[in-house]
């Protein structure tokens, strides 16, 4: 386990990963990478890469076929998956609502399965919506079948605050949103990731998105890490041909720099 003898300061370390699927699959081939603590890493890469499945193994929803996951100093095995996953906040593209619960209820879920008096959860849930632009008062008592499909990510995205948890894992949180609501809701949740210095797995096709949020990229393809580091290195040194192309094709945009 090679990346373990200085994992005190990570949160995540995936060492020597695979993941194939029954059928025969090699969604993920050898992969060793690892997130320090209050670090965000943005997963990037086409669609099939093994963006999901890496990050899925961190709350154990996916075991890798071989190698090892380790959380907070704990291989993923060793944790009780329950545990683990109330643990560890996690935003899925759809949203990942409670169909039956109001949003309020939605987004003070993990504050009630921790024992926090209802008037606590309520109060947390509120502030936490308004910091994703929705009005409690307006929004709080409607079921998520009554929101707009980005307005049911931007609950998805209050709840994994709400959870106050150390790690979050986000899997295309904003994809659903329109343009001017996403940089918002980008500058929100990075000021806040920053004050409470949480670390953050982000899984995105939007390079972008991957500059703006991340500390450092990692950029897979079919299954395989081809290279990992801050945004500037990908463009300076890239190390080899399919990075220079993945970047030249996304950054027909102007790529932003980090403030
Ligand atoms: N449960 C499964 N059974 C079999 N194959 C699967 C399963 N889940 C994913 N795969 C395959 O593994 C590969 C990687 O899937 P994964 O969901 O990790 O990709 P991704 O990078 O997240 O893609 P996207 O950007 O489209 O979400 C794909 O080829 C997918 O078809
Ligand atoms: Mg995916």
């Amino acid at each position: 386990m090679s990346e373990l003898s200085s994992s005190a300061a990570k949160a995540v370390v995936w060492d020597d990963v695979a993941k194939v699927y029954p059928g025969g699959h090699q969604a993920v081939r050898g992969v060793s990478l690892s997130v320090a603590r209050g670090e965000v890493l943005a997963l990037l890469g086409t669609s099939g890469s093994g963006k999901t499945t890496l990050l899925k193994m961190v709350n154990a929803l996916i075991e890798p076929s071989s190698g090892w996951v380790v959380v907070r100093d704990r291989c993923s095995t060793e944790w009780d998956p329950i545990a683990l996953r109330r643990s560890i906040g996690y935003v899925i593209q759809e949203g990942g609502l409670m169909p039956h619960l109001s949003v309020l209820d939605n987004v003070a879920l993990v504050a009630r399965v921790q024992g926090q008096p209802l008037r606590e959860q309520h109060s947390l849930a509120a502030s936490r919506l308004e910091l994703v632009g929705l009005d409690p008062a307006r929004f709080g008592r409607l079921f998520p079948r009554q929101l707009s499909g980005g307005q049911r990510q931007r609950v998805g995205v209050a709840r994994a605050l709400a959870a106050s948890s150390d790690l979050i894992l986000m899997d295309e949180p904003f994809g659903a949103l329109d343009p001017i609501t996403r940089r918002e809701l980008q500058d929100e949740f990075r000021r806040l990731q920053r004050r409470l210095k949480t670390t953050v797995v982000l899984v995105t096709h939007d390079l972008r998105e991957a500059c703006r949020l991340g500390d450092r990229l990692a950029l897979l393809h079919e299954g395989e890490l081809v290279q990992v580091g801050p945004a500037s290195a990908f463009l300076q040194s890239p190390t080899d041909h399919y990075v220079r192309e993945f970047f030249l094709d996304a950054a027909a945009v102007d790529l932003p720099s980090k403030d």
